[in-house]
């Protein structure tokens, strides 16, 4: 007979976490506001008359975030990444074409994803930093004939935004192409109207602008985008993934899986404090404090990677300069500070989010004067006190964007 294996060393999890919360100021998962943080820790059954009302809140709040009356608007038990997962093993399959704009790691990840589920792949990559151009959209989009085109809004990654996103889907939709476009850092921080611009799928994640927690993302298709989508009644690579046995649940209140209830709790505490604030007023709380902790970093003698007029305001990209180690630098910030900012994948870059909770003042002084100070302690002889006064001019300038 087998013994039992014994049970392991216990470890409290206060020995594993820091003695005090670090503020996260990376580029995701982002702070949550109190109201997502208690919701998160309730459960209710995942089906039932309850559950219901609490679905179709999370539909309509979301339906007001994506800026889209689809009623094919669900959520995604899983990270970001598997609702871009979702998006293409939905709509791409063996035959079908895609074309690929990849400006970084996540719009890049689409094309990974394209390949999986046996699509035929075309990659477009400008250089480094640089985004798509509506020309560069045209000219790839007359080469061929494409089924779907992907897109990012915001690249995380690198810092660059595409800022021709309606063009380019206008384009791709005028060369018969659905469109898929990655919001994740950006919905809720920047206008993205969904039926406006004319978007087929669109989708986002729980941690960044919307802050709530990960592991619960949101997805909305058009109407054309879910025509091809019935009737395309082949058996799914993925079946959690499959958005038709998805809507089960999201549209009917039938049983698809287990709900990841908590986290949907925690998203509709998230999507009704962006409805009280309404879109209009948090797009201009994050430019103004995505802008003012630019002129901070800049007024400290720190180069931003992204020059200025395709720069994401979502995550800000700092250049590191010769002999700046990134994991020291970012570990003496953590320590000392007690704020934790993000590396790269590759790039010589940190990076700093400004999404949802982290756009507020206090955050902003906080990670602009750690910032400052470590880089200082890398041997950077940057001018703390010329950034803390530039960002207190905006901040002061910007005042009733900042109301906590
Ligand atoms: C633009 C973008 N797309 C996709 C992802 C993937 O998100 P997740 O890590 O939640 O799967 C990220 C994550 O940082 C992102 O920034």
């Amino acid at each position: 007979m087998s013994v039992p294996l014994p049970p392991p060393e216990l470890v409290p999890l206060s020995d594993i976490l820091p003695s005090e919360p670090l503020l996260l100021m990376g580029a995701g998962p982002v702070p949550i506001p109190h109201a997502v943080a208690r919701a998160n820790g309730v459960v209710i059954n995942h089906l039932g008359e309850t559950m219901d009302r609490v679905i179709h809140r999370v539909k309509i709040m979301s339906q007001y975030a994506f800026q889209t009356t689809s009623d094919k608007i669900m959520g995604v038990a899983g990270p970001s990444s598997a609702a871009m997962e979702m998006a293409i093993s939905n709509l791409l399959w063996p035959g079908r074409k895609a074309l690929i704009f990849k400006i970084g790691t996540f719009s890049g990840r689409l094309g990974e994803m394209a390949l999986g589920v046996g699509a035929d792949v075309t990659v477009v990559e400008p250089p480094v930093s640089q985004p798509i151009t509506a020309r560069m959209a045209e000219e790839a989009l007359r080469a061929d004939k494409y089924d779907v085109v992907t897109l990012v809004q915001g690249e995380t990654s690198c810092g660059v935004l595409n800022q021709d996103v309606p063009q380019i889907v206008k384009l791709a939709q005028a060369h018969g192409a659905l469109t898929i476009v990655d919001a994740v850092c950006t919905l809720s921080t920047m206008p993205m109207n969904m039926d406006d611009w004319g978007i087929d799928v669109a989708i986002t994640g729980g941690q960044k602008g919307l802050s709530s927690i990960p592991g619960v993302s949101l997805i909305a298709f058009s109407a054309k985008a879910w025509d091809v989508i019935e009737n395309h009644r082949q058996v799914k690579p993925h079946w959690c993934l499959d958005a038709i046995r998805s809507q089960k649940f999201w549209g009917n209140q039938q049983y698809h899986y287990t709900a990841p209830v908590p986290g949907i709790l925690a998203l509709h505490e998230a999507l009704r404090l962006i409805c009280e604030e309404t879109l209009e007023k948090r797009f201009d709380r994050h430019y103004m404090s995505s802008k003012a902790l630019q002129a901070g970093l800049e007024a400290m003698g720190l180069e931003l990677f992204i020059p200025e007029d395709h720069r994401l305001n979502s995550v800000v990209a700092i250049t590191l300069p010769p002999g700046v180690n990134s994991g020291r630098l970012r570990k003496y910030m953590s320590d000392k500070f007690k704020v934790e900012i993000s590396g790269a994948f590759g790039l010589n870059i940190v990076r700093i989010g400004q999404m949802g909770e982290q756009c507020r003042s206090h955050n902003l002084f906080k990670v602009l004067y750690a910032t400052g100070m470590s880089f200082r302690h890398e041997g950077v002889p940057v001018d703390v006190s010329s950034g803390m006064a530039a960002i207190e001019q905006h901040l002061v300038r910007d005042l009733e964007h900042f109301v906590d």
